[in-house]
């Protein structure tokens, strides 16, 4: 399909007031799933943020790699286990962790997003005592080697940003020990999310959206949460992102967004047009006026 002159000017026109609304504030975008590792939706994701951040939104992503460090492991004969869409993390499967995390999966987002002029600098939670944790036991249940962030090094990601970088971040931390903790990236987005009073927290995944009975919800309310959480209709990684996402809310983050990584320019799509894509995830007394 090719378009006019007129029809493509129209479209950037379009875009003008959202630029003008999202300027100067801060998006934080969790980066997982197919998006992550189909090589084309790669590609367009890295091109996706260096826009968002050249039209003057300051971006932080937040990453995953659940597929690399589970192929890893099991090259190393380390067997996975997921509890409550947690992975149980021990010390072994800690250091695949960070090699995988940290290291190879870290690195291959910037050096992409850096290939389209994005100025990605990756980090882990450990440099700058970026994310400092405590050990999480949803429900009382033994995760290992999990923490839930405590504080967000809020000043050097600032700093960052102030300098024209992109910060992307690797979701491990460390505890009041100094020992190391895998943190659930949904989790530790929501958490940098709401230590930066982020705008918009992104979700980025494999599902449409939230599914309720084989359909998308496309704007969820706590209560709806709650009910579809109990009767299970959420469930395994679904899971981390709904709770993460209120309390994102209620730390005055404005709005959650849970999109389809794998339709190509979900980010853009999403951010420059008023119908959206996915889930949207609002506080409450939005969704009573809506
Ligand atoms: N109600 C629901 N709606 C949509 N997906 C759901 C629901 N309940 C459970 N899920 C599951 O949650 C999964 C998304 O979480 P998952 O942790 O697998 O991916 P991710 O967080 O995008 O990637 P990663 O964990 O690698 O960063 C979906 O693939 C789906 O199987
Ligand atoms: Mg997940």
């Amino acid at each position: 399909m090719s378009l006019t002159h007129g029809e493509k000017t129209e479209i950037l026109i379009e875009a003008l007031p959202y630029i003008q609304q999202y300027e100067g504030t801060t998006f934080v975008v969790k980066y997982g799933g197919s998006a992550m590792t189909d090589e084309a939706l790669c590609e367009t994701f890295a091109q996706d943020v260096t826009l968002l951040k050249k039209i003057g939104i300051r971006i932080v992503i937040v990453h995953g790699g659940g597929r690399e460090i589970t192929d890893t492991a099991d090259r190393l004969g380390l067997a996975t286990r997921f509890v409550s869409g947690h992975r149980y993390t021990d010390e072994p499967m800690m250091d695949v962790v960070q090699m995988v995390l940290s290291g190879k999966t870290n690195k291959d987002i910037v050096r992409r997003i850096n290939k389209h002029g994005g100025g990605a600098v990756g980090i882990s939670g450990i440099d700058a005592d970026l994310l400092r944790v405590r050990r999480h036991r949803p429900d009382g249940e033994d995760l290992g080697l999990v923490g839930e962030v405590v504080s967000v090094n809020t000043d050097f990601l600032h700093l960052l940003a102030d300098h024209g970088s992109m910060p992307v971040i690797a979701p491990v931390g460390v505890d009041e020990h100094g020992a190391v903790h895998n943190v659930n990236a949904d989790t530790a987005a929501a958490a940098v999310a709401a230590f930066l009073r982020a705008e918009k927290l992104v979700y980025l995944s494999d599902v449409p959206g939230v599914l309720a009975d084989g359909s998308l919800v496309h704007s969820l309310t706590r209560a709806s949460a709650t009910r579809l959480m109990s009767g299970g209709a959420i469930s395994n990684g679904m899971l981390p992102k709904i709770r993460s996402a209120f309390s994102a809310l209620d730390a005055g983050v404005t709005k959650v967004h849970l999109i389809d990584g794998r339709v190509t320019h979900s980010i853009l799509l999403e951010i420059f047009t008023r119908e959206g894509l996915g889930t949207e995830i609002v506080h409450d007394s939005e969704e009573e006026a809506a």
